[in-house]
């Protein structure tokens, strides 16, 4: 298939929130955290933007990568939520990055990641592009209902990049959405206007976390499964399996149900919590840093999110 990624890098607020000082404002405790959830401590942003993190993980992928920004073609933000409804995100670290190529946001929730890469592989593959900069990136700590227990312990903020070109890197990838608005929901608001009614809608991330939870480990098995058929490649052939960091749980099913052993498991959500689109870039980059994962390696990649949305891929570094 069409592309190689050929850097990463990623970003999160300097601010450590963790579970103690949740339980000061919640009923909550840092056992029912970890037990339930796997996460000790989260980034959460007390003044950074989203669009300075997204400009901090770009750099440091393109310096990884060895390329100036204006040798991108396409620059593709993944989030739910900028900075500006418009300007976008991906205008945004354009100009903040001295790109000079088209750049565009995609909201395909926690998921969003793997949307991006379709994506990029869809434009690689056409010709249209050569060299492509991906961007996961949430503030998800802005969407909370600090006194909903049940989701205010779950996310934290973060950005991760990465560059891709033309390229054979990528063996099979898919993405999916089954529309919903029950299980997952975060309401936009609207200004109000003279000439009608406007929706109300709750702004608050909202779940209702044990369907999402069997959703999440249905769609990892099927997804996962199914692109390593497709590239064709084993249990045995995979360095890591990188899944969507929403729940340890999620994945300690997933990975016993498909026979990866815990050496073959990513695992980020124990200080970085959820941070959906941003989950898995912020974690590959770290994995190559600490030299986890070396060019050649083989990784799956899965997510699943709003929408509901799924995602995952083969892709050889
Ligand atoms: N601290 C203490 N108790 C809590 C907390 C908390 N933070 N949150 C909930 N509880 C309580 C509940 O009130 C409930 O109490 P009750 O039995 O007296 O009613 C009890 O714990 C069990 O609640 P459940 O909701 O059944 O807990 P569960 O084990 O399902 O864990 C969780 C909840 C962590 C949200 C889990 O369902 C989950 O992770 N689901 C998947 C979420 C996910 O993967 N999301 C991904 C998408 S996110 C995105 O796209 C942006």
């Amino acid at each position: 298939m069409s592309f190689q990624i050929i850097g990463t890098g990623r970003a999160h607020p300097e601010f450590v929130l963790n579970n103690d000082m949740l339980s000061q404002i919640v009923d909550t405790s840092n056992e029912w955290i970890v037990a339930r959830t796997g996460i000790n401590t989260r980034y959460v942003s007390t003044h950074e933007t989203i669009t300075e993190l997204s400009v901090k993980a770009a750099n440091n992928a393109l310096s990884k990568a060895g390329i100036g920004a204006k040798d991108l073609d396409l620059i593709l933000c993944a989030t739910m939520k900028g900075d500006y409804a418009c300007p976008s995100l991906a205008c945004l670290v354009q100009k903040e990055i001295g790109a000079d190529c088209p750049a565009v946001d995609l909201n395909a929730a926690c998921s969003g990641f793997l949307y991006a890469l379709d994506q990029a592989d869809a434009y690689i593959a056409s010709g249209k592009v050569e060299t492509v900069l991906i961007i996961g990136a949430e503030l998800m700590t802005r969407h909370l209902d600090w006194t909903d227990r049940s989701t205010c312990v779950l996310f934290g903020d973060g950005a991760g990049a990465v560059v891709v070109k033309k390229g054979h890197g990528l063996k099979s990838i898919k993405i999916t959405a089954k529309g919903d608005d029950e299980l997952l929901v975060i309401g936009n608001t609207f200004c109000p206007s003279p000439y009608g009614k406007q929706l109300k809608l709750d702004p608050h991330f909202r779940m209702k976390g044990g369907e999402v939870f069997k959703f999440a480990v249905t769609s990892v098995l099927h997804d996962v499964k199914d692109v390593m058929k497709r590239a064709g490649v084993e249990v045995k052939d995979v360095k890591m399996l990188i899944p969507h960091q929403a729940n340890q749980r999620v994945f300690q099913v997933a990975k016993e149900k498909l026979g990866f052993s815990d050496e073959q498991l990513a695992m980020g959500i124990d200080h970085y919590g959820n941070t959906s689109s941003a989950s898995i870039p912020l974690l590959l980059d770290e994995l190559i840093e600490e030299g986890k994962l070396k060019p050649g390696d083989i990784i799956v990649m899965s997510a699943f999110g709003g929408g509901l949305t799924t995602g995952a891929c083969v892709i050889e570094l």
